[in-house]
């Protein structure tokens, strides 16, 4: 680990020089294109599978040369299963920042394998244990908004209510409240509710990050992303509204007994809400995505010529930035 110490040092910016900071979101951008352009091959192959191993290949090895002392608390599963990028699994050169990350080479790999719009690489990041690792039980009920939710939504309250309340706090007509939800047949009543109080849905094929992220964003036509999705990808989400500074809650949503055993057995809270300072407990997060297919916050990953041009977003908490990032890579010398 390489540090600055001497007398001219306080402790507080030793500490400090020990937390992830901005140049790190421009080194995980390669991760995550790395993982994009792999991916790329895979789209419309119909092998979500071979897509998905693809990417967490490409995405470990940039990692690998990434300096930072990451711990993967949200990964692709347990080190049995997930031979690459496994909970619990060290990143990076060994050097640098002391951080959490979480990975989602391919959040929406069934859209990429059937050739669907809004499949993205996701990387996300924060100061070491702060991120909670929820990821004994799969689902999350989640409900996400912009600034104006800040305070006022709860997701405790009937969807209608949480629409009124956020219709009234950005002075638009209910009809014009826009409210994302994966298209579920577990969301049918959910759906039906939203409909019923005037707002209209947005159904998501899958890929419940981006839903999420464009709640929070304010140039997006989506309000509020609501609904039962991953709860890995609701610790990434989190990550991405600290940094836009918009709302969002979870409760774990156990598929039957032995999960929520499960989550108990690793101190996790059942009928309970997770404020967004309970899944990440820092102020000090990045967020990275790639688009690998085209979708309505980031483009996918395209070939022009000899030329692969990649479509990515930067989101950093502790100043609230938001960086889109477009490279191009010549083919010939893009090193898998
Ligand atoms: P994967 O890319 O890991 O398949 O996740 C896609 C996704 O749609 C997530 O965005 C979402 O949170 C989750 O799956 C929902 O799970 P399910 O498809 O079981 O409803």
């Amino acid at each position: 680990m390489e540090v600055i110490k001497g007398d001219c040092l306080t402790h507080q910016q030793f500490v400090k020089q020990l937390r992830p900071d901005r140049n790190l979101g421009l080194e995980l951008v390669r991760a995550t294109e790395a993982a994009a352009i792999t991916a790329r091959n895979f789209i419309g192959r119909g092998d979500k599978n071979a897509a998905d191993g693809a990417a967490v290949d490409a995405m470990r090895s940039f990692l690998a040369t990434v300096d930072m002392q990451g711990i993967v608390v949200i990964g692709e599963g347990e080190k049995d299963n997930a031979p690459m990028l496994f909970n619990g699994e060290l990143v990076g050169s060994g050097q640098g920042p002391m951080c959490d990350i979480a990975v989602d080479p391919i959040d929406g790999t069934s859209l990429a394998a059937a050739g669907r719009q809004n499949a993205l690489s996701v990387i996300a990041v924060t100061d070491r244990g702060a991120m909670l690792d929820a990821s004994s039980v799969y689902y999350m009920n989640k409900l996400v908004a912009g600034k104006a939710g800040v305070g006022l939504l709860d997701i405790r309250l009937p969807i209608a209510e949480n629409i009124r309340l956020l219709a009234k706090a950005t002075n638009k007509d209910v009809s014009e409240i826009v409210v994302a939800c994966l298209d579920r047949p577990r969301h049918e009543k959910l759906i039906e509710e939203i409909r019923a109080a005037g707002a209209s849905t947005r159904l998501l094929l899958d890929g419940d990050v981006a839903g999420g992220i464009q709640a929070a964003m304010e140039s997006s036509r989506i309000d509020i992303c609501v609904g039962i999705g991953g709860s890995p990808e609701g610790i990434v989400t989190t990550c991405a509204i600290k940094a836009l500074g918009g709302f969002i809650q979870g409760t774990l949503s156990p598929r039957d007994e032995q999960e929520a055993e499960k989550a108990l057995a690793k101190g996790l809270k059942l009928d309970y809400v997770y404020e967004a300072d309970e899944m990440v407990n820092s102020n000090n997060t990045l967020f990275v995505a790639t688009g690998i297919t085209d979708g309505s916050m980031l483009s996918g990953v395209r070939r022009k010529g000899s030329i692969i041009e990649t479509d990515s977003i930067i989101l950093r908490s502790v100043t609230g930035t938001v960086r889109r990032i477009k490279s191009e890579y010549q083919l010939d010398k893009f090193i898998k």
